[in-house]
């Protein structure tokens, strides 16, 4: 009934097929908010920022030139007050771009730079085939001014509601184990950035770091932590198209298969719904300018999406609570709908016809129409103020394709132990699985390797529990600590970021890297005091595991009145998980 149901609603009011009357638009709210009392930052999904996990800021401003930027670095310098960048997205799910402590009701002052206005500067360099973007710039602009005079950034991530500096800042990344790879970072080679000074030298100073400059390996992937990018410069390629075809087929032995596929197509990736058993091959290549096409690829997670679905979808998600079955219909009917409209690809721009689909690379990689959505109706669908989804965003990445392989295997083990389980993260968009080269930059991966993206249901109080808890604390758990996978800096949970920095060889001369150009440590935060640099966490609270702040020890790290007890895991023993007592899948 369900199928049906919300197959009618889909198809009604999906804007590939109908467009509704477009009222005012409903474009995401900036992420700081001020009144005569003070400011708030906020991230984007609503994933902190608000009551329960704030951010409070003291006082934030709005350089438009580099010179003013300086000045705004040299005025927390020589005020020695704590210090961040952020963007006007502000789309990262870690507390990062939040200035000094995590819970600073009272706390005294602190500093906010945005770089919402600093976002117009984009000088294109043909000849060598460079662009050089103020940090501020939306890479949707970037994009399109380099495709504009024939040329193409060649990797950039699925989402471009990111800024220049932010994207480079947390190692945002596309999918290509060819050329220098699908890291947009490993395309930099230059980075102005701006620094504490001594007062002798205007408490604020401009680093031009270039190609050689071992500091650059510092700076391309710096979470923001060394001083305020001003301008990235980064390398381009002549201009080209991409051919793009949806496989979507039988799971078995895709995890034998990766390698050969990530090998054969220049932007492969694979798309795995566990409870459906089926795997989508992105055949994504390079084809020249001159190729027939002018296709779109306009994710459909990505598009403006009816609040009501969002709502309706949300609802039923609650109400399931206790039988995850009932979400497998939906499930079912999300993934008949994507191969109906190929997740979003557009032959014309406007709508699906058919295989292959064929467009320039800048419209076929990064996408955000939810961005604009100029209907009153329509919004991105995780918008917080709308109710709508609410959702954990996990992300592994693991160096080593036998590893990976194996993390496969054993999530396929605990699939088939109950596969309905596995409805819910399918709902989404199953597990996305991406490939990204080595890099040179020290918080980047040192070898070849896989990212595995999933998310799933969160809560809106976070002492509730919620289905299937156990599963994605076992998964999570296997991959971050089983596998030794790293913690995409973006995404994830804290418990994610547990023992990270032992997993980057290099994370030392990050280190002394951030000594030398933060010497008073302005450009910190609990956040990366905590995760990066071993101070001591909370304690561990009553429900600490059900939001991932902990991996529970004890039972009242999960809910025992409500009857969730910390159990082993099913597949990998050493997991500790928050499980139903009548949720037992054997
Ligand atoms: C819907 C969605 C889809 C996504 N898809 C992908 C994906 O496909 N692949 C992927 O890898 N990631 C993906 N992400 C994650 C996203 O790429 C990162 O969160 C990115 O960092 C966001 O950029 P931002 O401009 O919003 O940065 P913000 O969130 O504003 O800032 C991020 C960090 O960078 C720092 N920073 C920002 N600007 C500067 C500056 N000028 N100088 C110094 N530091 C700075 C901030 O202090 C903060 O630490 C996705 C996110 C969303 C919301
Ligand atoms: C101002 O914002 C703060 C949060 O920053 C909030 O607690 C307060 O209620 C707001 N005051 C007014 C008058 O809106
Ligand atoms: C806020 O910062 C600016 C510098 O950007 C400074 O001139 C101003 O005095 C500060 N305001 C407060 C209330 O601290
Ligand atoms: C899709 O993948 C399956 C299994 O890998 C393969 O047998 C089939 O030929 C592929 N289809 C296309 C159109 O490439
Ligand atoms: C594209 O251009 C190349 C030469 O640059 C030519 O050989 C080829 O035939 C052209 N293809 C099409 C489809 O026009």
């Amino acid at each position: 009934m369900y199928t049906l149901f919300l197959y009618c609603l889909i198809a009604i009011l999906n804007p590939a097929i109908w467009s509704g009357p477009t009222a005012q638009a409903k474009p995401p709210p900036p992420p700081v908010q001020c009144n005569q009392t003070g400011c708030t930052l906020t991230n984007s999904y609503g994933a902190w920022g608000s009551d329960r996990d704030y951010c409070q800021v003291t006082n934030v401003t709005y350089p438009k030139t580099e010179e003013e930027l300086r000045l705004a670095v040299a005025y927390a310098s020589q005020h020695k007050l704590k210090v961040k960048v952020v963007s006007k997205f502000s789309h990262t799910i870690p507390k990062l771009a939040c200035p000094g402590s995590i819970n600073p009701r009272g706390s005294g002052a602190n500093f906010l730079i945005s770089t919402e206005n600093y976002d117009t500067g984009i000088e294109v360099d043909a000849e060598n085939l460079m662009v050089t973007a103020e940090a501020g710039v939306a890479l949707r602009r970037l994009i399109d001014e380099v495709e504009g005079v024939g040329l193409s950034l060649v990797a950039a991530p699925a989402w471009e509601g990111v800024s220049v500096g932010g994207v480079i800042s947390t190692g945002a990344h596309g999918s290509s184990w060819w050329g220098k790879g699908g890291t947009v970072h490993d395309h930099v080679v230059g980075i102005r950035l701006v620094v504490p000074a001594e007062r002798s030298h205007g408490y604020a100073k401009i680093l031009s770091l270039e190609a050689k400059d071992p500091l650059l390996n510092a700076a391309k992937v710096s979470l923001g932590l060394l001083g305020v990018i001003s301008k990235v410069k980064f390398s381009l390629e002549k201009g080209f198209k991409r051919s793009i075809t949806f496989n979507f087929t039988d799971e078995v032995g895709f995890e034998d298969t990766f390698m050969d596929h990530a090998k054969k197509h220049e932007f492969a990736d694979i798309t795995w719904y566990p409870s459906r058993r089926t795997a989508v091959y992105r055949y994504d290549d390079r084809v020249p300018l001159n190729a027939s096409g002018n296709g779109v690829f306009d994710f459909l997670g990505f598009q403006p999406n009816s609040i009501l679905i969002s709502q309706t979808i949300r609802a039923i998600e609650v109400e399931s609570g206790g039988n995850s079955k009932a979400k497998c219909p939906i499930a079912n009917t999300v993934l008949g709908f994507k191969k109906l409209v190929a997740n979003g690809l557009k032959n014309n721009g406007l709508i699906f016809t058919g295989y292959p689909v064929i467009g320039r690379n800048g419209k076929m990689q990064t996408s955000g129409s939810c961005l604009y959505s100029t209907s009153i109706d329509k919004t991105c669908a995780w918008d917080p103020r709308i109710k709508g989804l609410f959702f954990y965003e996990t992300t592994a990445i693991f160096a080593g394709v036998s590893k990976f392989a194996d993390f496969i295997r054993d999530v396929k083990r605990l699939r088939d132990l109950n596969p309905d389980n596995f409805c819910g993260v399918d709902m989404y968009n199953g597990f996305l699985i991406r490939f990204i080269r080595a890099s040179e930059a020290y918080l980047g991966q040192d070898e070849d390797s896989v990212v595995v993206d999933f998310n799933y249901y969160r809560a809106d109080e976070p002492s509730t529990p919620r289905l299937n808890q156990d599963v994605w604390e076992e998964v999570e758990q296997m991959a971050f600590f089983k596998y030794g996978a790293r913690p995409h800096w973006a995404k994830n949970r804290d418990l994610a970021f547990l023992g990270v920095t032992k997993k980057y060889a290099k994370f030392g001369k990050f280190v002394k890297a951030k000594r030398n150009l933060d010497p008073q440590n302005l450009f910190s935060n609990d956040w990366s005091d905590e995760v990066l640099f071993g101070k001591e966490m909370d304690e561990r609270g009553d429900g600490c595991a059900l939001e991932g702040k902990c991996v529970c020890s004890e039972d009242r790290h999960c809910s025992p009145g409500e009857g969730y007890f910390c159990k082993e895991g099913l597949v990998f023993k050493e997991a500790r998980v928050c499980k139903h007592f009548q949720s037992s899948v054997s």
